[in-house]
């Protein structure tokens, strides 16, 4: 009951394509993970986090289609167990051009989840002018995961 006030509380649960304009109803979680293979899952975002590239990868593992995707903010994937603080760290340490480097738990459509650890940084065009960011991922130990887990739950007790 705590859990789904709490999860209420702190996740939208609906996220709008800027693009398409629909709004995507996001799911309940489930306990049902999936693992990550390693192989390479990109995505790459505005300067604000909209998503502008997504890899053939990022879309089998998400479960959404590329079109649901792109136009949308990673927040389609936000997984209510992720605290708050994590991402406010993650926006300051990428915005200030230093790479962030994070283990992320994300929510599928089918309400499944996945762990990843997450490479973001800036994105620049050939004049040098800061356009995004880009992301990139690798596989999570099912020990660290357990670690991840614990940390995060307490950390999320404090927010
Ligand atoms: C390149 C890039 C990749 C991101 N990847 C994820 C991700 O995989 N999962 C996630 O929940 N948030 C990711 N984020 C952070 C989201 O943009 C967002 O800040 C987060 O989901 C929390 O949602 P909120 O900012 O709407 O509260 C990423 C951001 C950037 C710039």
């Amino acid at each position: 009951m705590f859990y789904k006030i709490s999860q209420a509380l702190i996740m939208a649960k609906s996220v709008t394509n800027s693009l398409t304009k629909k709004v995507i109803q996001k799911p309940d979680p489930s306990h049902h993970e999936i693992i990550y293979d390693g192989k390479p899952m990109l995505t790459e975002t505005d300067k604000s986090g909209v998503i502008t590239y997504v890899n053939r990868k990022y879309v089998e593992m998400s479960a959404y289609t590329k079109e649901e995707l792109i136009g949308c903010t990673h927040n389609i994937s936000r997984h209510p167990d992720m605290p708050r603080t994590a991402f406010k760290d993650m926006w300051s340490v990428i915005k200030s051009g230093e790479v962030w480097n994070g283990y992320v738990k994300n929510l599928r459509k089918d309400g499944k989840f996945y762990w990843v650890d997450v490479y973001i940084e800036a994105r620049y065009d050939e004049n040098n002018k800061h356009i995004g960011y880009i992301a990139s991922r690798k596989p999570v130990s099912s020990i660290t995961v357990d670690e991840v887990s614990k940390r995060y739950k307490e950390i999320i007790c404090k927010e």
